[in-house]
């Protein structure tokens, strides 16, 4: 029982054998809100075969699975619990699947974006490539808002507090 409880709580075992590419589906919440549902139906309706099943010639198992820690770059999908690819739609999957069998597949993001860049591009005070420093936020204007927002809070606690001590000065006059 517990070689079993083992083997069918994590995902890294197969207690079957699966197919040549062993495509573990997230569908945890962040990738289920962009779209993981499109892309588990996208595969199983190209490679004619549901969840949890492998194609008759042996190559491909699919498997929903959860997060599998490449949130920011969701949906996302992992072949044989090793390799990685994200930023999916139901179109860039089932090109994702036709390169896999030609072995011409890339790794990573199916979109143009870098790694998990935001849309934004870099926004980190290094420039790795370059090694060039470069910084794209205005700190010091953030810096100046938190500090203007911060004094607005320690005078709105001080008009509560001395309301508080007016309304209980009053109570007690009664
Ligand atoms: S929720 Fe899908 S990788 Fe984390």
């Amino acid at each position: 029982m517990d070689v079993f409880e083992v083997a069918s709580f994590y995902s890294m075992f197969n207690r079957e054998k699966v197919g040549k590419f062993h495509l573990q589906v997230c569908g945890t919440t962040p990738c289920q809100l962009c779209g993981s549902r499109e892309i588990i139906a996208a595969c199983e309706k190209h490679l004619g075969i549901k969840n949890s099943e492998t194609t008759a010639d042996g190559l491909f198992t699919i498997q929903e699975v959860e997060c599998l820690g490449a949130c920011v770059n969701a949906p996302m999908l992992q072949v044989n619990g090793e390799w990685v690819y994200e930023d999916l739609t139901p179109t860039n999957v089932v090109e994702l699947l036709e390169k896999l069998k030609k072995g011409e597949e890339k790794r990573g993001p199916q979109n143009h974006r870098k790694n998990s860049e935001g849309p934004l591009g870099r926004t980190t005070l290094k420039n790795i490539e370059t090694g060039e420093r470069k910084i794209e936020r205005d700190f010091e204007k953030a810096k100046k808002e938190w500090l203007e927002q911060k004094e607005k809070e320690r005078i709105e606690a001080e008009k509560k507090k001395a309301a508080a001590a007016a309304a209980a000065a009053a109570a007690q006059k009664k």
